[in-house]
């Protein structure tokens, strides 16, 4: 049996993650903050809770990590914990670097101490190319990050390929674009939008409050994505690959998506700030512009070109946009309808 170590395995991938390779007969360790709860919602809602041995690591701290790895002397490291919300990177930016980029050099400074034929998974972002003026991007596309969190990934993505090149070790970096899921944290924007218009559809809230509705993003389902990284880590050669859909939609577009699945007609009337979003039926306004959700800086627009993956990794997104808000939303109907049950 393999064995295969996934760092931050709480998150939405970590949970994914775990219970494809679970499925793939692997022996899976996950790790955990001190601080927080394991197993978390998303590991018990996928019911792999109970195959998965937990282990608490501090990315800031090297000798844990040497610890960490010397006990469970995995095959593999997928690492994927990290500070994600890039709206909050802009509060954070020295934990930030202190996690999302040093944290990764500190996890192939102990594969190259103990075992360098460790194979490494590193979890880079769209982000990275930020202010970007190439669309469709690829791997060999300029990075130009808007943001601490891309910054901090762009030395992940770096040392990774450093590692990789200079020293010998199977390292292999995914540039993902968004990924999202049932189990997508409520803090990021599609779940917020799912969640919310479930909510107002079915009486428990008025309104959802959103930034900026002409974002647009590359969006594809978690589930797809987490596939990919095993892939890499199953190549003969470590390598970067950029992981998309290769589509793009807005934030306006995806509400008018979830209204749709509900059987909500929206009707948008004003501009920019003073958009809102009226239920046609019932004349209410449902969705509101609160400029306090807007970035400081934005990404332009962000679409992956995902050829490189297709043609020597044979993966490509299974999963359509619409397909991925219907799941999604469906989810949250269901959530609906047990805290009724329950209640
Ligand atoms: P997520 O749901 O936010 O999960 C992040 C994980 O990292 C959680 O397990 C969290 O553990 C852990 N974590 C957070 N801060 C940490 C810290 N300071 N020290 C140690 N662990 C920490 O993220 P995700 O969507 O699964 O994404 C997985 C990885 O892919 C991340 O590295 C993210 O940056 C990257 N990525 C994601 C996307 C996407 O669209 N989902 C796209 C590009 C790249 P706790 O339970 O302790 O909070
Ligand atoms: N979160 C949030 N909340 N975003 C909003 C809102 C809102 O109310 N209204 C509009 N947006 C816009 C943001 O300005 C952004 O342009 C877009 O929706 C997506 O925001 P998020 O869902 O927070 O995701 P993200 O694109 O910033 O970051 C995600 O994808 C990256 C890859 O491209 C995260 O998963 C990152 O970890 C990941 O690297």
């Amino acid at each position: 049996m393999k064995r295969a170590l996934i760092t931050g395995i709480t998150g939405q991938d970590g949970a994914y993650l775990a219970q494809f390779l679970l499925e793939h007969q692997y022996q899976v360790y996950g790790t955990h903050r001190a601080t927080s709860a394991v197993p978390g919602w998303r590991l018990q809602a996928l019911g792999v809770a109970q195959d998965i041995a937990f282990v608490s690591l501090d990315l800031l701290d090297f000798e844990n990590i040497v610890q960490v790895i010397r006990q469970v002397e995995p095959d593999e490291i997928y690492h994927l914990a990290a500070q994600s919300f890039v709206a909050k990177s802009f509060e954070q930016p020295l934990y930030i670097t202190d996690v999302d980029a040093m944290g990764v050099t500190r996890i192939l400074e102990a594969i190259r101490t103990i075992n360098p034929t460790i194979r490494f998974f590193q979890a880079s972002t769209a982000e990275m190319f930020g202010e970007v003026q190439i669309s469709p991007q690829s791997e060999n596309t300029p990075f130009l990050p808007r943001n601490p969190y891309g910054t901090a990934k762009l030395y992940g993505h770096w040392i990774t390929s450093n590692f990789r090149d200079t020293l010998n070790i199977h390292a292999s970096s995914g540039i993902l674009y968004n990924h999202e899921s049932p189990l997508r944290g409520e803090e990021f924007v599609t779940r917020k939008i799912t969640k919310s218009l479930t909510q107002i559809k079915y009486g428990l809230q008025t309104t959802l409050e959103l930034g900026n509705l002409e974002a647009q993003r590359d969006w594809g389902y978690a589930k797809d994505y987490v596939e990919a990284m095993w892939k890499m880590l199953q190549s003969e050669t470590a390598d970067n690959y950029i992981l998309a859909t290769g589509k793009t939609r807005s934030v306006k577009e995806f509400v008018e998506m979830v209204a749709q699945v509900l059987e909500i007609q929206i009707s948008w009337q004003g501009q920019a700030e003073n958009t809102v979003g009226i239920d046609a039926k019932t004349g209410q306004t449902i969705v509101t512009v609160n400029p306090n959700f807007y970035r400081p800086t934005e990404t332009t627009v962000l679409v992956g070109d995902a050829s490189k993956a297709q043609s020597k990794l044979n993966w490509q997104p299974k999963t359509s946009f619409e397909e991925l808000v219907t799941l999604m939303t469906l989810a949250d109907i269901e959530k609906v309808m047990q805290f009724r049950v329950n209640a």
